[in-house]
């Protein structure tokens, strides 16, 4: 690289945006940023179906189109707004083009040019500028530090929005702490994936192999999470990995929730707050839970803050916090959580999203880097994850591409990262504690 050319810039020479598939087969954002020495950085845009009610707008045609799911209205505001705007200016300079991405917008949401657009052009911008250092994405993004594998939450027993089971909570989750690698919590894993399908069939019939958004199982007739937990552990216990895992849950409660009512609906009964909060101490003293996300709405802050205080594990903040700075120091201020979702695309930018994380890290806060249950084969997550140092990832079962696709990036990551890979395990949560 020559020193007189970055000091002269890489200027951007065009922004485009296309239509393409993610992996539900809807419609989604692919954007690339090319500079005027001809590199090229590219990124896709994923998109929730569990979304949060404060997430920044995801822009959607409407019509007939592709159900209405179509997203050439962002792809022209790209071409035509955002492209015009950073003609000229320097790839290297993300919160800049962040910031100028955000007041070309003008709303509270990212509503007039949508937060796909915005989000798409903000990744794209940084590819193209760890492209022109050559050098790995994670590298550009988190500098000679980053060195922190992230240990996967993995989801394999799926309900609620994302899954066509009787199961109310979205995600039953495995955690592998009791390994020294990535890789070896990954081979273990796949194992246990695999062993928790046979165990399943058994129990609850062929259908159960039938996969779900994140790539769950989703078996038939289970309606308890209980019984989740139970084969999962049995799964663990096999082949021999007792005492190697824990577990997590992602209740996303604010879709059980009727404000009407003020009741959330669970295995067919109402809750209130304060039996729901009983439930999850309860279901915490009888399985080894580490990790529940979204155990109560997306507006009681003061729900989380009483279940924070009440269990001894992390509490993670996804509709509630939405990785918005001010949601996030909101609930920080009152102890509601102790770890942040982080989902690029529920805020618009990639600073804005390093703003939370940082906010997260510096008030002894987690941060848990996330898939959304829309993706591509774009592996811009993965790099996220470590570039951050976050030590824990969502990213899905191992068993459809789009989420392999992350897997199979980290470990390209690990190995590279050679001796100075760490692996943080039970410390997931604060990895330089
Ligand atoms: P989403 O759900 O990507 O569909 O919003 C995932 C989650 O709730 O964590
Ligand atoms: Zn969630």
């Amino acid at each position: 690289m020559e020193i007189s050319n970055f000091r002269g810039g890489f200027k951007i020479k065009s922004v485009k945006a296309r239509e393409i598939l993610d992996c539900r087969g809807e419609p989604t954002l692919q954007v690339e940023v090319t500079t005027e020495d001809g590199t090229v950085g590219r990124a896709d845009v994923p998109a929730g179906r569990s979304t949060g009610k404060y997430e920044a707008l995801d822009l959607r045609d409407g019509g007939s189109r592709y159900g209405g799911r179509g997203v050439l209205k962002a792809a022209r505001n790209v071409n035509e707004s955002i492209q015009p705007a950073l003609k000229g200016v320097d790839v290297t300079r993300q919160r800049e083009i962040d910031s100028l991405l955000i007041k070309l917008d003008g709303t509270e949401n990212k509503s007039r040019l949508g937060a796909n657009a915005i989000v798409g052009v903000s990744l794209a911008v940084a590819r193209a500028a760890a492209n022109i250092f050559k050098i790995p994405l994670y590298r550009y993004i988190g500098g000679p530090n980053s060195h922190i594998m992230p240990v996967p939450l993995l989801n394999y027993v799926n309900g609620g929005r994302l899954a066509a089971t009787e199961l109310d909570f979205q995600e039953h989750i495995i955690i592998p702490v009791g390994f020294k690698t990535f890789s070896e919590a990954m081979r273990a894993s796949v194992e246990v994936y695999h062993e928790l399908g046979k165990i399943l069939v058994g129990k609850y019939g062929r259908h159960s192999l039938n996969v779900a958004d994140e790539g769950g199982y989703t078996p038939p007739g289970m309606n308890d999470p209980r019984e989740a937990f139970d084969t999962e552990l049995e799964a663990v216990e096999n082949l021999g990995y007792g005492g190697k895992y824990v577990l997590g849950l992602d209740a996303a409660a604010s879709h059980l929730y009727d404000e009407k009512t003020e009741r959330y609906r669970l295995m067919s009964r109402e809750y209130s707050r304060e039996e729901l909060i009983d439930y999850y101490v309860d279901l915490a003293s009888t399985y080894p839970i580490q990790s529940i996300e979204d155990p109560l709405h997306e507006d009681d802050f003061e729900g989380f803050a009483e279940l924070t205080k009440r269990l001894n594990i992390q509490i993670v903040g996804d509709d509630l916090f939405v990785t918005n700075m001010a949601r996030l120091r909101r609930g920080i201020s009152v102890g509601a959580g102790n770890a942040l979702l982080l989902k690029v695309n529920q805020v618009g930018t990639l600073s804005e999203a390093f703003d939370a994380a940082e906010t997260a890290f510096r008030n002894r806060y987690g941060v848990q880097v996330s898939e959304r249950s829309g993706q591509t084969e774009d592996t811009w997550l993965a790099d996220l994850a470590v570039a951050l140092n976050a030590g824990q990832i969502k990213t899905g079962a191992p068993c459809r591409s789009e989420r392999t696709a992350q897997y199979n990036r980290l470990l390209i990551i690990e190995e590279e990262l050679g001796s100075q890979a760490f692996y943080p395990g039970v410390n997931f949560r604060q990895p330089f504690l």
